[in-house]
């Protein structure tokens, strides 16, 4: 039976004057991922503005608890509403973080020196893309040493978790790390982040370079977020997250400058107008004033 309402007397409406829509993804580099990834990438990016805030807060996969991270059901959960996206480790996803968020999750999937290691570039997959999976996650995040002792291995590391990524739809984050050995300047990111993109990288998370960070951007054919690295005065670190995104990132990961500041739920917020309406780093920092009055409202999405 080929069409089992045939007899049916209301008419059909197939329009064939109107060609169906074909729509560019609209993430730089994404356009040919099929609908599984396109679809996680759009739990981390939002599709309104083309960028993220993403909330770092797997530090403890390697520091343990860190300054800010000592209670994340206490400290982190209430930032959520404003966290597009939450980098983290399955531990702390499993214990920590309600099954209600609705934002993309990023799973922290290397791992193995601590803080106390000679070199922390010699890690190894954490995660298997099956647990992945079965916790929902849209992207899982590999560190990637280039030039650092681990650097091979950290290489083969993201290719394997690419691949494995690839069959399931899961977006990979490749996290250059830069180590202590190494200058963090335009020519390091450039390298860095292309080797990333060229070896499969879905997206790259750098750090912001005050010259040449447009070159970086450019250079790199899929999107690119920044960290927000040590924790910077509230202004300096709107301020560069704002040049960030003006000169070519799709956000930001940042974990310290949010939740190592005096008023996290004010930071993030103003972290969210800067990176989504391009707000001046100036007006930002106002809004965080602001709210960090005492008895100032949590502020609105
Ligand atoms: C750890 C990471 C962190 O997620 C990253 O460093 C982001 O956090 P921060 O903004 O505090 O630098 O990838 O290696």
């Amino acid at each position: 039976m080929a069409e089992a309402d045939a007899t049916s007397s209301s008419p059909k409406d197939f329009r064939p004057e109107v060609p169906q829509r074909c729509e560019t993804f609209f993430l730089k580099g994404s356009n040919e991922l099929d609908w599984g990834m396109k679809n996680r990438l759009s739990r981390i990016f939002d599709p309104a503005s083309g960028r993220t805030v993403m909330l770092a807060v797997d530090h403890g996969y390697f520091q343990g608890p860190t300054t800010g991270l000592e209670r994340v059901d206490l400290d982190i959960v209430p930032l959520l509403p404003w966290a597009d996206t939450l980098m983290c480790t399955r531990g702390i996803l499993r214990t920590s973080i309600p099954p209600t968020y609705r934002g993309g999750i990023v799973l922290r999937a290397s791992g193995g020196p601590s803080i106390l290691a000679r070199d922390l570039s010699h890690e190894e997959i954490a995660l298997s893309m099956e647990e992945a999976v079965r916790l929902d996650a849209a992207a899982v995040a590999v560190q990637v040493f280039i030039g650092g002792e681990g650097e091979r291995k950290s290489v083969h590391n993201m290719t394997r978790l690419v691949d494995e990524g690839n069959r399931v739809g899961i977006a990979t984050l490749a996290v250059t790390a830069v180590g202590r050995e190494l200058t963090r300047d335009a020519r390091y990111m450039r390298l860095a982040t292309r080797i990333c993109a060229e070896l499969g990288a879905t997206y790259v998370k750098t750090y912001y370079v005050e010259d040449g960070f447009d070159t970086v951007a450019a250079a790199c054919p899929v999107p690119l977020v920044i960290a927000g690295g040590k924790k910077l005065p509230e202004a300096d670190a709107l301020r560069m997250a704002h040049r960030a995104v003006q000169d070519g990132a799709a956000g930001v990961d940042m974990g310290r400058n949010i939740f190592q500041s005096e008023d996290p739920v004010a930071m993030i917020q103003a972290v969210r107008r800067v990176v989504h309406d391009g707000t001046s780093p100036e007006e930002a920092h106002e809004l965080f004033r602001d709210l960090a009055r005492p008895g100032a409202p949590a502020g609105v999405r």
